[in-house]
């Protein structure tokens, strides 16, 4: 099954509920936007691609639930601020609601709506089978590659992109070996990442985000891939600790690549620019609800940091694979 799909019965949007992974996966049905805006916010829809395309079912939802187009739009402006900093989120309410511009009624909004979020849910899986053929020609067989976080066919709506790219040398009869970061401390390697690679029959090793390096060091990791939120003129914005990657990979003279699709690039802005999500402390102060710091203790939670571009040796896009300066 899909990550993100529209039930045409229930006029819903349907979702692998993320948060249960790596325990068997669970559905979720959103029948509005205020259901759609807390999956996005509690990650049980997460990855720049995925939020992208459950966020213009979104639209479809506040035209279904909304009397007027007035209050509609409302609606859609809280949803695409629902995380600030994958740009794809943004990218497609805005893509859907230009599409709805000269609609009459929030009927034919719905519909017409509706049309385009489901182009873009097929559109998703075709640019990530690009991205994947692209990037593929960039790895050898046997090489062993690390990878942060979930930029997989759950962080989109199939195929993925880091991991789509691994899924195209498969496909290619070139076996790499993936190597998984932790990913704290929602641990999206370990609970996703690690959970769809096994369920391909992908190898993956599991690591903690702390050891990368060090395996670095050894000659254990011959590249590395990671998917992005936002690429911007400067910058990579990834999940935190990406950037910590790229200065390790660089120091030891290991490629660093990014996989994207071209729906994450935002040409307009520098880093500076980009508001970092910053979540709760309770996710570093509790595990699992289980006490993991004393009690009050002042957390930072960046949910992403900024890989500056001359850290990147190429982007892989649906395009082609662009080479620095970019
Ligand atoms: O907080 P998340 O899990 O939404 O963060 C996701 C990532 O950082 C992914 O690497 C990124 O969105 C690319 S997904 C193809």
């Amino acid at each position: 099954m899909q990550t993100i799909a529209w039930d045409d019965q229930k006029e819903a949007v349907t979702l692998i509920d993320q948060r249960m992974l790596p325990d068997t996966p669970d559905l979720l049905l959103c029948n509005t936007v205020d259901e759609l805006i807390h999956a996005i916010r509690t990650l049980a829809v997460r990855g720049a691609p995925a939020i992208g395309v459950a966020a213009a079912f979104g639209v479809v939802l506040s035209f279904k639930t909304s009397t007027t187009i007035e209050e509609a739009l409302k609606k859609c402006e809280e949803l695409k601020n629902a995380r600030p900093t994958a740009v794809n989120l943004q990218w497609a309410v805005e893509r859907v609601l230009a599409a709805v511009e000269d609609c009459e009624s929030v009927g034919e909004a719905r519909e017409r709506s509706l049309d385009l979020a489901k182009r873009m849910a097929e559109e998703d899986v075709e640019v990530n089978r690009a991205i994947g053929k692209h990037g593929a020609k960039l790895f050898k067989d046997g090489e062993r590659v690390l990878t942060h976080c979930n930029a997989g066919r759950l962080a989109c709506v199939d195929w993925g992109t880091a991991l789509g790219v691994i899924r195209s040398c498969f496909e290619e009869g070139k076996h790499v070996e993936v190597v998984a970061c932790e990913t704290r401390p929602l641990n999206q390697g370990s609970r996703i990442t690690a959970w769809e690679l096994m369920e391909d029959k992908i190898p993956v090793t599991l690591i903690t985000d702390s050891s990368a390096a060090y395996l670095m060091q050894r000659g254990m990791i011959d590249k590395v891939i990671v998917g992005a939120d936002r690429i911007v003129k400067d910058a990579v914005f990834n999940k935190i600790g990406t950037y910590s990657h790229a200065v390790n990979a660089k120091h030891h003279g290991i490629p660093f690549y990014v996989a994207a699709p071209m729906s994450t690039f935002d040409l307009n802005h520098t880093e500076a620019d980009i508001k970092v999500e910053e979540r709760d402390g309770d996710e570093l102060r509790y595990f699992k609800g289980i006490k993991n710091a004393p009690d009050g203790v002042d957390v930072l939670n960046f949910a992403f940091d900024a890989t500056p571009l001359e850290l990147v040796s190429a982007i892989v896009t649906e395009e082609g694979v662009i080479y620095p300066p970019f």
